[in-house]
């Protein structure tokens, strides 16, 4: 008797995702595990992964602010977002909230955290880096002109009458932050091939959005007692890695 139970229980348990017809939305045509639909049965999917349906665009929720899903890739984990205000060709469109490494908090521990998104690419190749790349938005007091990092961004951003609007691709390192700028914004991108001295270029790559992957939820099913989950992108599979982890992330963000 008992053994037949634990053998339905099972049974319900695997197939009970697969119950579930895959939802979607728009473009987005195959919204399945973990993701799902606002109305979809509460069985399918998982709560911190519901994603939204407004005019034929998927919305997915992060931070309490929400982004356009521009494709699911459920083979390694990713999914790519756009900030809603972005417009491919209007190069004065910019994202509503800044958006960097900083506001992940799998880029600085290496605790599983319960963030349902993560930053860090944990293919084996690209270990540790992050899955976009960082666009800055600054306004300086005067023109920069011996700093080749600093793309004017002409007359597609303003932030005011008096001020000299620039764009930065990566990360500024402290002597590249020249006396008189702030800071205005931080945007991620994917598309990491535009051309860097073009800021309609850099512009198109951040309308194109930045990825983020579900990685840890999917570690989740494939424990590595002696080591770590990661992708594989030659298998397109999750595998385990021997040795810790910890001290890999570690070596790499202190
Ligand atoms: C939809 O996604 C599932 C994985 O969640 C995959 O098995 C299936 O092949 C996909 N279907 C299409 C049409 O892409
Ligand atoms: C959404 O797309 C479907 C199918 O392409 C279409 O029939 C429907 O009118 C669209 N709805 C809106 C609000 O655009
Ligand atoms: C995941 O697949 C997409 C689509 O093939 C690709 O653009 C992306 O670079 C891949 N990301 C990773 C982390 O492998
Ligand atoms: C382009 O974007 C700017 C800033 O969001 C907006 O004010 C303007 O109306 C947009 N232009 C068009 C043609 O949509
Ligand atoms: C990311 O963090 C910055 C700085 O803490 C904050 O201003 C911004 O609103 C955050 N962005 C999102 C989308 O939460
Ligand atoms: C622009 O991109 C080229 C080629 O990828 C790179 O060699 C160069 O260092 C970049 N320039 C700046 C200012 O980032």
């Amino acid at each position: 008797m008992w053994p037949e139970v634990a053998v339905l229980l099972l049974l319900l348990v695997q197939t009970s995702h697969a119950l579930c017809h895959p939802a979607s939305c728009g473009k987005i045509s195959n919204i399945s595990y973990p993701f799902r639909l606002k109305g979809d049965p509460e069985k399918c999917g998982e709560e911190s992964y519901e994603l939204g349906c407004e005019n034929n665009v998927t919305l997915l929720y992060m931070n309490s602010a929400q982004y356009h899903v521009q494709a699911i890739n459920y083979k390694n984990y990713t999914v790519r977002v756009v900030d809603p205000a972005l417009q491919l060709h209007n190069c004065s469109s910019l994202p509503l909230r800044s958006l960097s490494r900083s506001n992940f908090s799998d880029t600085y521990t290496y605790t599983y955290s319960s963030d349902p998104y993560q930053a860090i690419t944990s293919s084996y190749e690209n270990w540790g880096s992050l899955s976009f790349e960082h666009i800055l938005f600054l306004n300086c007091k005067h023109t920069v002109r011996e700093n080749g990092k600093y793309v004017k961004t002409e007359e597609c951003v303003k932030w005011d009458s008096k001020g000299y609007a620039y764009a930065v691709v990566g990360d500024l390192k402290a002597e590249d932050l020249e006396v008189g700028c702030d800071i205005k914004l931080v945007a991620p991108t994917s598309l990491r091939t535009f051309n860097n001295h073009s800021y309609t270029s850099m512009h198109s790559s951040l309308a194109y959005g930045f990825q983020i992957s579900w990685i840890n939820l999917a570690c989740q099913n494939h424990p590595c007692p002696d080591g770590f989950c990661y992708f594989d992108s030659a298998s397109q599979k999750l595998d385990c890695r021997r040795g810790p982890c910890e001290l890999d992330r570690k070596l790499i963000y202190l």
